[in-house]
């Protein structure tokens, strides 16, 4: 089945793995939005690895963007939310609380990217649910799949696809994370491999890229996700 070419209000991000580039990807489809001409902000339901008044992932996101950001919640330690939270004492916001503050961010924007912790099955709440079940109760979202270039993606990206249509969330794409200059033949056919899925490639960030200030990553960044680029051309064709 072809995929459905309007682009939704909540971009959720999520990646075959930590450290693939999801925050890297989240600026960049922040970046493609608003070269679209939309009013776009970035949420990240839960940062780990970060202590109060360090820059987390949504401080790279407004470094790299230009655009002002929302972090739902932040732990200390570097692993995976529940965890962290155990370790503090805290308690994680409920999933319900993480709709209404997405909800709230629609109203005042044209799009809300939602970048995932790890992975898609990672849990995000005390009740154990998981950036797949955010995705599935905010209305109008789809999921983009970061993915990484090299031996063992394939079968990444096929898990969480297969964990994607297992609960009827709707994928909107995949984005290879850092894409090299010179790739090598593994490289070459996964990436084939991924453009032919049904929901396709929607581009791949240059190795490199986050190096860039935000203007030049404002400027290149709708070329590295044209996939993305063209629906939301479409999206505003529409009326
Ligand atoms: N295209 C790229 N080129 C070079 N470095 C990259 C690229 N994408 C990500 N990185 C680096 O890899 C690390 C992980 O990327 P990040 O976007 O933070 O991943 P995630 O959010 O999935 O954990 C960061 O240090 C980031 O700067
Ligand atoms: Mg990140």
């Amino acid at each position: 089945m072809m995929p459905e070419p309007r682009v939704p209000r909540v971009v959720v991000v999520t990646g075959t793995d930590t450290d693939v580039g999801k925050t890297v990807v989240t600026a960049a489809v922040v970046a493609t939005a608003r070269a679209a001409g939309l009013d776009v902000t970035a949420y990240k339901p839960t940062q780990t690895g970060v202590a109060p008044g360090e820059p987390g992932d949504m401080a790279e996101v407004e470094r790299l963007t230009g655009v002002a950001t929302v972090e739902g919640v932040r732990l200390r330690a570097p692993m995976a939310p529940r965890p962290a939270a155990a370790l503090e004492g805290a308690d994680l916001p409920t999933l319900a609380d993480h709709v209404a503050r997405v909800a709230d961010l629609g109203v005042r924007h044209d799009l809300v990217v939602v970048e995932g912790a790890g992975g898609l099955l990672v849990e995000l709440t005390d009740a154990g649910e998981t950036l797949a079940d955010l995705a599935t109760a905010l209305p109008d979202s789809g999921v983009v799949v970061v993915a990484r270039s090299a031996l063992g993606t394939l079968n990444h990206t096929m898990l969480t696809r297969e964990a994607l249509s297992h609960r009827g969330v709707r994928s909107l794409g995949i984005v290879i994370g850092a894409w090299p200059d010179d790739p090598d033949v593994i490289e070459t056919t996964n990436r084939d491999y991924l453009a032919a899925l049904p929901e396709g490639l929607l581009g791949a960030i240059p190795l490199g890229a986050p190096h860039h200030d935000a203007s030049t990553f404002a400027a290149a960044a709708p070329g590295w996700l044209p996939g993305l680029a063209e629906r939301l051309a479409q999206r505003l064709g529409t009326p």
